[in-house]
This record gives structure tokens, C-alpha cells and sequence, in this order.
């Protein structure tokens, strides 16, 4: 039992800008005070992805704004916080700087100790925050720039088994909405014709389905659809809700079957069940891929725990989660601490093998 603590959390590695106030009982309950997030989707869309010089520029605009709505709606004034945690990484570096360096200014003046996060943490812990989620657990993170299976030994403690060897999932789902021309970002857009589609019309790849191991491949399944769109273009709105209906269903069948085999990993490993299976990330956010997920899940007699949608997304209120499990262990940063492009959860993983590998 420790004391309770108030944390700020910032989170700007990508496109959203956010700041939130997060409390965490001496029990170690977590508490969201507030959770302040200004989406960027408008400044990206004309070019069809984040821009990078964009999305720092749109930091460096709106994350003061943030970090004040956050203090009052939690009606905490800069007295009533323990520590200011930040996204250190990994992420487009120029936001990443502008989080981390507005959260180190706000130390300096305050005198509040500073913990950097790694915004991977952010999503991994987030179901302890909502549900209380006791470790170990397995982990299926799935993003915009990461799909991985973890076995989550405690904070700090995490063990890959897979991850993708090309793209992440979330990244398949904004490229086959781009080709389709449902615009920025793809995945709830997919996810949003996919349900009037009929999913068996196409037969598309699942790549590594079956196959050995937990590692995920995703760009085979994302040029099949490039291709089915050009050969069946120009696209009427059901060829299009089929089409987006049959790349969900493939993308689930192959998260749902790589899941499965780390759950097989997992109890080899570790000599025990996890029992849990949690679910974290922008992707988890979408309701086929977690059904299908859940009935995997249930299969093997894992308990299910996926995290809100609006938590699943980039947002403050983790990065001040997973600031408060650091701190509450004694784990603060000094203000030397730099931002990282890249941090991997698991620094003792090796490589995955294959073309335009992702850590
Ligand atoms: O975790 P996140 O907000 O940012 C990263 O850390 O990458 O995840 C964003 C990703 C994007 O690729 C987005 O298209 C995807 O999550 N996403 C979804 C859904 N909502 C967001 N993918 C599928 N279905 C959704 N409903
Ligand atoms: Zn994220």
C-alpha cells in the first residue's frame, strides 16, 4: 500500500494531443479525472495520413490548451499533483520533443518529479486501470504502428512472442481505406461500411494462418485487396462494404489464429496459463475484431478484457496510468532523459525476420 497519487499524463507521439489527470488509490485502484484529447484529423486529411511536421506544429499549438482543460476539469490545480508523466517514445520524434519537453519545462517550474513513458506501456497497462486487471497477463497490442503479443509480467516486465514482420494491423486498415477512398483515419471507417458487407463474398489471403509461431504479416493481405479493388473498379457502395467486410473478417481470422498460438507459447513458456487475454491499442476498438477475439479468448478459458474504445486510442489518461504504476514503484526519470523514435517493450526480443520489419 502506498499513498495516493495524482498524476498528469501527456501523450502527443502521433496525432492526437492530450493531457489528462489520472488517480490512483493506495490500493492501487485507478481513478480518470479528466481525459482532454484534440484529434488532428482535419490538419491530415488533405494529404490522406499524419504528417509529421504537421502533427508536432499541431502540438506545439493545442497541448498548453489540453494541459489547462485537464487541470480544471479535474478541478486540481498544479499543487494537487504528485508528477507529470509523458509519452517519451517510441513515436514521430517532433511530438514526441514537444510532449516530453513541455512535461520537463512543467517539472522544472514545479519542482514535480518527472516519469517517461514508453507510450506502448501507456496501452499495455490500461486495462489495470479500467478493470483492475491483476498480472500476468497475455497482451494482443494492435495499432497503427505495432501488432504484438506480450506475456505482461509486471510493470516494466514484458516478454514479446510476436510481432509483425511487415505491417501492423492498423496500418492495413488505413491503406485499404485509403485505396477505397474512405479517407483519414481507416480503421473505424472500415470497420463502419464493413458491417452492411456480405464477408464471404471475396476469399482473401490470411497470411501465416495456421503456420507455427505468433508473428503477424499483414502486407500480402493489404496488396490482395489493392488488387480486388482494381479488378473489380470502378467500386459501387456494396462491392465496397463487401470488400472492406471480407478484409476484416481475413485480418480477424489471423489475429484470432496467431493469438491462439501464443497462448499455446505462453503456458509453454511461463509453465502456466495466464488466463487472461487483454486486448489494447486503436485496433481493439473495432467490435468484429473483438468479438472474434473474445470467442478465442473464451475457447481456451481466458477471461477477455478489452479497455473502452475511446481508451483504446491514443489518449492522456494512460500515459498518466502507467506514470502512476511507475512512480508508485519508485521509478522517476531524470530531466536528462531523451525522446526515442524507437523503444521497444521487450529490448531483449530478437529481430523478426522479414521485409520492412517493425520492432
Ligand atoms: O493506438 P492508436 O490510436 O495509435 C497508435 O499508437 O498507432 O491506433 C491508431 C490505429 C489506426 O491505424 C486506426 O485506423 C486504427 O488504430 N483503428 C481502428 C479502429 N479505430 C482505430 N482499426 C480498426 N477498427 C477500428 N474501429
Ligand atoms: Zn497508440
Amino acid at each position: 500500500m502506498t499513498k495516493p497519487l495524482t498524476i498528469l499524463g501527456i501523450e502527443t507521439s502521433c496525432d492526437e494531443t492530450a493531457a489528462a489527470i489520472v488517480r490512483r488509490s493506495g490500493e492501487g485502484k485507478g481513478e480518470i479525472l479528466s481525459n482532454t484529447v484534440f484529434s488532428q484529423i482535419a490538419e491530415h486529411t488533405p494529404y490522406g495520413g499524419v504528417v509529421p511536421e504537421i502533427a508536432a506544429r499541431a502540438h506545439v499549438e493545442h497541448l498548453d490548451g489540453l494541459i489547462a482543460r485537464a487541470l480544471d476539469d479535474a478541478h486540481c490545480g498544479w499543487d494537487d499533483l504528485d508528477a507529470i508523466a509523458a509519452t517519451a517514445g517510441p513515436g514521430l520524434i517532433g511530438g514526441v520533443i514537444v510532449g516530453l519537453m513541455t512535461a520537463k519545462g512543467i517539472a522544472l517550474a514545479r519542482g514535480l518529479p518527472l516519469i517517461a513513458v514508453n507510450h506502448l506501456e501507456g496501452h499495455a497497462l490500461t486495462a489495470r486501470l479500467t478493470d483492475g486487471v491483476d498480472f500476468p497477463y497475455l497482451l494482443l497490442l494492435v495499432s497503427g504502428g505495432h501488432s504484438q503479443l506480450l506475456m505482461v509480467e509486471g510493470v516494466g516486465r514484458y516478454a514479446r512472442l510476436g510481432t509483425t514482420i511487415d505491417d501492423a494491423v492498423g496500418e492495413a486498415f488505413d491503406k485499404v481505406a485509403k485505396l477505397m477512398g474512405l479517407g483519414f483515419p481507416g480503421g473505424p471507417a472500415v470497420e463502419k461500411i464493413a458491417r452492411g458487407g456480405d464477408a464471404a463474398r471475396f476469399p482473401l489471403p490470411r497470411p501465416l494462418f495456421g503456420k507455427p509461431g505468433c508473428d503477424f504479416s499483414f502486407s500480402g493481405l493489404k496488396t490482395a485487396v489493392r488488387q480486388l479493388a482494381e479488378a473489380q473498379g470502378p467500386l459501387d457502395e456494396k462491392t465496397r462494404a463487401d470488400i472492406a467486410a471480407s478484409f476484416q473478417a481475413a485480418a480477424a481470422d489471423v489475429l484470432a489464429d496467431r493469438t491462439i498460438n501464443a497462448m499455446h507459447m505462453a503456458e509453454g513458456f511461463f509453465g502456466a496459463k495466464p488466463k487472461r487475454l487483454v486486448v489494447a491499442g486503436g485496433v481493439a476498438s473495432n467490435l468484429a475484431l473483438r468479438k472474434r477475439l473474445e470467442e478465442a479468448a473464451s475457447s481456451r478459458g481466458y477471461a477477455f478484457i478489452v479497455p473502452p474504445a475511446k481508451l483504446c486510442t491514443d489518449n492522456g489518461a494512460m500515459i498518466a496510468w502507467a506514470g502512476a504504476e511507475r512512480f508508485a514503484l519508485g521509478l522517476v526519470d531524470n530531466l536528462d532523459v531523451s525522446p526515442l523514435a524507437r523503444w521497444p517493450l521487450d529490448p531483449t526480443a530478437s529481430p523478426a525476420r522479414g521485409a520492412g520489419v517493425k520492432a
